[in-house]
């Protein structure tokens, strides 16, 4: 095994390591963010016809500013940070912004379209501690909706497979009137390939619910939905698109604004990429009284919301609050789709929430993730 292999893997089971505390401590206490979105620039190199998070012409939010946005994120206890856009590679000081996240101890990700990728600047974002990057590629030639296709991606795929010493998940929607919703199945093959993860977005319009599939979308979600995927993510996601798929409203707490903050160019807190404006206030004045306001909030956007990311945040609340009814939930949409919940999950249902020694259990994990 060479050097580099070695450090790879070290480096792997590190995040793992630090991904279990990040959740035992969500589980734990609901009193600060798991995860905030920023947006170091509105600017895109790329003009996606779904997408309404982008403009042609913003500069790059000043470097100070940025760090101070982050160091304010830290003080709130964000857990995890996504830097997204616009193109966040734009931004010249992305790397400075990446160390200052990760000298916080915060898990550190990047949203991009992979363009700007090189193998340089690969090995910078390992220099700089990028915990997960997330390219998008929605197409295996690109078309009049997306430029961000295999066929110009590919070697971008390729080089990260060859040099990131962090995580890569290839990120695909469905819905977005792509000539052909059949290349989301190509390109979550060519994730698994490349040793990467995989996801799938339902495409939604400006108030973060979803836009239609029709027969051929809802075919390829079902098969790119079953790819590679753990229990989790598979579980949860799946259920959750399947039923909006199916024009079933999913019942769920959306904890936006407190546990999933969204800081645009302009430095204030949002719901979520397509609730801005509510609410709306400058991240240097957001405090404990905002995050436990919007914990408690209604969104009626809720019932139909496709935004994911804030799914599987909400995913940890509802584990935490009703532990049994949740783990339940997961097991049931597997076993409906006639597949087995691994054995490790009715373990670990025995174990932290069934089991007369759940307390102790409890308090094993916690001091051995060394949380609280
Ligand atoms: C807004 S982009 C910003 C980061 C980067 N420019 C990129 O494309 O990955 C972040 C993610 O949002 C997705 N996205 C954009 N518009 C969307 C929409 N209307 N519905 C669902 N996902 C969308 C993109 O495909 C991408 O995966
Ligand atoms: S590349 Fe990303 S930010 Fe740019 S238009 Fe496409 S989805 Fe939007
Ligand atoms: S439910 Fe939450 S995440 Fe979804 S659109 Fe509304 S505010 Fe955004």
């Amino acid at each position: 095994m060479t050097f580099a292999t070695v450090r790879r893997r070290t480096l792997a089971i590190n995040r793992r390591i630090r991904m279990a505390r990040i959740i035992a401590k969500a589980l734990e206490s609901s009193r600060h963010p798991i995860l905030a979105q920023v947006v170091p620039t509105r600017r895109c190199n790329l003009s996606c016809t779904y997408c309404n998070e982008f403009d042609k012409v913003s500069p790059p939010v000043p470097k100070p500013q940025m760090l101070s946005r982050i160091d304010r994120l830290a003080m709130l206890g964000t857990a995890m940070i996504d830097l997204s856009g616009g193109e966040p590679l734009l931004h010249p000081d992305l790397d400075e912004i990446i160390g200052r996240i990760r000298h916080h101890g915060i898990f550190a990700s990047l949203l991009t379209n992979g363009y700007l990728l090189t193998a340089e600047r690969i090995r910078r974002l390992n220099r700089a501690g990028l915990d997960r990057l997330q390219i998008s590629v929605d197409n295996v030639i690109p078309d009049e909706v997306s430029h961000k296709s295999l066929k110009v991606l590919d070697q971008k795929l390729q080089s990260l497979a060859e040099h990131a010493e962090f995580d890569v998940n290839i990120n695909t929607v469905l819905g977005s009137g792509v000539r052909h919703p059949s290349d989301a199945l190509v390109i979550a093959r060519r994730a698994l390939e490349l040793g990467f993860g995989t996801s799938v977005g339902l495409i939604h319009d400006g108030s973060g619910t979803l836009m239609p599939l029709d027969a051929g979308q809802r075919a390829v979600h079902a098969k790119v939905s079953s790819l590679g995927r753990g229990f989790y993510s598979h579980a949860h996601d799946a259920e959750f698109q399947r039923n909006l798929i199916d024009g079933v409203s999913n019942s769920w707490q959306c904890r936006a604004g407190s546990r999933y903050l969204y800081v645009c160019e302009d430095g204030l807190v949002h719901w979520c990429s397509q609730q801005r404006g509510y609410p709306g206030i400058p991240l240097d004045q957001y405090g404990a009284a905002d995050l436990e306001r919007e914990y408690a909030s209604t969104k009626s956007c809720a019932p139909f919301c496709t935004v994911s990311c804030v799914h599987r945040v909400a995913l940890i609340d509802g584990l935490r609050e009703k532990p049994l009814d949740v783990v339940d939930q997961l097991c049931a949409a597997q076993r409906a789709r006639n597949l087995r919940p691994p054995r490790s999950v009715e373990l670990l249902r025995w174990m932290f929430v069934t089991g007369p020694r759940r307390d102790v259990f409890r308090r094993i994990a916690m001091r051995t993730l060394r949380v609280g």
